[in-house]
């Protein structure tokens, strides 16, 4: 049987950077407040007329086609996470697989929010593992700017999310003890309303189609912080228990991008260094399914990952869903 390894990764976000200060502007917030209760500075927004969910998912694509050493040709498929397509259906795999002029491959979408990605590693995991597929695309892409109340009224939302694609090439290999360990994935629908959107439809709606109550996401911060908190650290250790690790064994944990806060919670709770943890969310803000794989390429370009480094991704939000993965690097 065939083991799965990340053979290639990359990223892209849109060159717009939007700072504390420039959301002051549009509500009544502060520089002051976003740091000391999320630790984000900036976060990018798309200029929505050159710029869609899938477009950005495939410029991530073909970097992480080429840092893995491979050509559009040798991709077998395509799975797409994302919580905000170009359009309500179809999803947008199958509008990457157009763009990168990828034959007609399989493609498929994951609508997973911030667990997203780590769904995606953890369904491609197994078609590597089946023998039935040798390189796969795992794609997280959001365009969030265009759906979120950006005045007063929606700031509790609004000053958290950004923009941004990144993808992996997963692959097969013989390598004994190489590549994805393991992944476990849960979720529990009881608390699908505490961060949801309920009308949305697309990135690009021409014209305002529900009542703005449910078409903007709508999020009860203090009940998914909480829950953040206990979720994080309980499927980490869970990974590290079917691996036979400890948490001083993790070489770097990407965490999903929800609140530096959570970040640090769950670094202290695990009594993990420094160093041991990767953040990107003062720059980029939360990202949702771009999140992990921004980070991870991000993390990989700074030499932050090696051969051999026993890597955690590890994600929760909502659904509420939750998910890791152990990988051998
Ligand atoms: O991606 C995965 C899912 N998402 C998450 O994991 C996010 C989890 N939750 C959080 O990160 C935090 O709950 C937030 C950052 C969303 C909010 O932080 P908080 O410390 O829980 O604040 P809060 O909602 O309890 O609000 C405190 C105060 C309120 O004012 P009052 O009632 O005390 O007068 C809010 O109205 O802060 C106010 N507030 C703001 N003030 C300035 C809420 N948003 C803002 C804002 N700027 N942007």
């Amino acid at each position: 049987m065939p083991n799965s390894y990340i053979s290639g990764l990359g990223h892209y976000v849109p060159p717009k950077c939007v700072t504390n200060k420039d959301l002051e502007k549009l509500m009544d917030t502060s520089d002051e407040w976003i740091v000391e209760r999320t630790g984000i500075n900036t976060r990018h927004w798309v200029d929505i007329e050159n710029e869609s969910t899938s477009g950005m998912g495939t410029k991530a694509s073909l970097i992480a086609i080429e840092n893995a050493g491979l050509k559009v040709s040798d991709i077998d498929f395509i799975i797409f996470c994302t919580l905000s397509p170009d359009y309500f259906f179809p999803g947008g795999g199958v509008l990457v697989q157009e763009q990168l002029g990828a034959g007609t491959i399989g493609a498929l979408d994951i609508r997973n929010q911030c667990s997203g990605f780590v769904y995606g590693i953890s369904v491609a995991d197994q078609f590597i593992k089946t023998g039935m597929y040798k390189n796969i695309l795992v794609i997280g892409s959001e365009i969030q700017s265009t759906g979120m109340d950006i005045t007063t009224r929606g700031r509790n939302v609004s000053v958290i999310f950004g923009d941004g694609a990144g993808a992996a090439v997963v692959s097969a290999t013989d390598e004994l003890g190489k590549g994805i360990l393991s992944t476990h994935l849960h979720s529990e629908g009881k608390f699908a309303e505490e961060l949801m959107a309920k009308d949305r439809c697309c990135t690009t709606p021409k014209e305002m189609p529900f009542a703005a109550e449910s078409f903007y996401p709508v999020m009860n911060g203090n009940n998914v912080f909480k829950h953040a908190v206990t979720r994080f650290p309980e499927v980490i250790n869970e990974a590290l228990t079917k691996n036979g690790y400890q948490s001083n064994d993790i070489n770097l944990l990407i965490p999903h991008q929800a609140n530096l806060r959570i970040s640090q919670f769950i670094q202290r709770s695990m009594k993990l260094r420094d160093d041991q943890v990767y953040n990107n969310i003062m720059n980029y803000g939360n990202t949702t399914a771009a999140s992990i794989p921004i980070a991870l390429s991000e993390a990989w370009q700074k030499g932050l990952v090696n051969n051999g480094d026993i890597i955690c991704l590890a994600a929760f939000g909502s659904g509420f869903t939750w998910a890791s993965a152990l990988i051998r690097w």
